[in-house]
């Protein structure tokens, strides 16, 4: 997707074809920085420190992760450390244990010296897939925008997203935002409400970022300003994202998620989540009982960072000291709260029965 007048994707195996390459998401709205990515233990330090963020994203980086792991050595042994410490980085998006578990299915059927090219290629060929997934899901979400434009004879359509589910939180489109990319470019008149999204505020730094870049108008708002809004007809749809939906619907994303679905649901705005195969568990049903929740930093809570008056970051407290905090990184929205899924496959119900219809490979299964 564009930044500036280039175009980028969030990862690429760098031309020596021994390093991977990604955009430092923590630099991000104030600096535009690339790293490059050496090893297995680089790979889970990005994932942790959220260098790169965003269920799909997480799942790419740790693929290429185990292939920089076979390329310094490709025993047994150590493709199993290799796979510890990636699933060790962050425990709730699915897409982590997916890629994990498919690279290597891959790479415990081939001789060690075969590991390293043929991981490079494989995590090469996730990365692609995860592209692929993404403009599908633009493709069936575009349709449900056509058809609010056409109900609202052309007054702007609003659209209000949660969190980072743009091309920034996967490898380029994004789940959330590629309907929205694709209706924009086909001149339909949207505007996006952005939520900050407190405490990492993916909304304010990254989703306006990508938005901006791309030209498409938004508005940033506080968390809670999402309800207000919709009670004043201010919003006609929500599409975010999701870190693990279960076999039966439910849907784990970004802390507030499910605050934005409850305000959805009383003022009768559609509630849509763009869920690309990846990230579905099709292992688990209850969300609540089951998804592992992040737990991070109080830190993140009880400060915050910026670019300060001098043009330097900054990060500031903004809570009495000795005041305790807790940061639950995700929650859980009930699948009865969702209006449909936009997978790659189509939009469909969040109900056991539409999930099992349309991924009938997958049922059971966590990958
Ligand atoms: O903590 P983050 O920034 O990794 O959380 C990201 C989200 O919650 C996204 O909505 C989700 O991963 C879907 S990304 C297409």
């Amino acid at each position: 997707m564009r930044v500036g007048d280039k175009t980028f994707r969030t990862i690429w195996q760098a031309s020596d074809a021994a390093s991977v390459k990604i955009i430092d998401q923590t630099r991000l709205p104030h600096e535009f920085e690339t790293v490059s990515i050496n090893t297995v233990f680089e790979a889970a330090h990005a994932i942790k420190v959220m260098q790169v963020r965003g269920a799909p994203l997480i799942g790419v980086m740790a693929a290429y992760g185990l292939a920089l792991a076979m390329r310094a050595d490709a025993s047994d042994a150590n493709l199993d450390a290799a796979c510890g410490v990636l699933a060790a980085a962050r425990p709730t998006a699915v897409n982590l244990q997916w890629a994990i578990d498919s690279m290597r299915g891959l790479l415990l059927t081939l001789p060690p010296a075969e590991r390293a090219p043929a991981g490079f290629a494989h995590a090469g060929a996730i990365a692609e897939q995860d592209a692929v997934l993404c403009r599908a899901i633009g493709e069936h979400g575009l349709r449900l925008i056509q058809a609010v434009a056409a109900s609202k004879q052309g007054r702007r359509v609003n659209i209000l997203t949660h969190c980072n589910a743009g091309w920034l939180a996967t490898v380029d489109w994004g789940t959330a935002t590629a309907p929205i990319y694709m209706a924009h470019d086909e001149g339909i008149a949207l505007h996006v409400w952005v939520d900050e999204t407190r405490p990492r505020n993916q909304g304010a730094s990254l989703t306006a970022w990508e938005l901006g870049q791309h030209g498409v108008p938004h508005t940033l708002i506080v968390d809670n300003a999402g309800g207000h809004l919709m009670q004043h007809g201010e919003v006609d749809l929500v599409i975010v994202g999701t870190d693990r939906t279960t076999a039966v619907g439910d849907v784990c994303n970004k802390i507030g998620t499910y605050l934005k679905a409850l305000a959805a649901h009383d003022n009768g705005v559609p509630f849509y989540v763009a869920a690309p195969s990846p990230s579905i568990d099709f292992s688990i049903e209850d969300g609540i009982a089951e998804v592992p929740i992040e737990t991070r930093s109080p830190r993140e809570v009880t400060h915050i960072s910026g670019l300060g008056a001098d043009g330097r970051m900054e990060t500031v407290c903004i809570a009495p000291a000795g005041s305790g905090a807790l940061n639950y990184a995700f929650d859980v929205t009930p699948a009865r709260f969702v209006t449909g899924l936009i997978t790659e496959r189509g939009v469909i119900a969040a109900t056991r029965e539409a999930l099992a219809k349309t991924f009938p490979e997958r049922i059971g299964k966590r990958s």
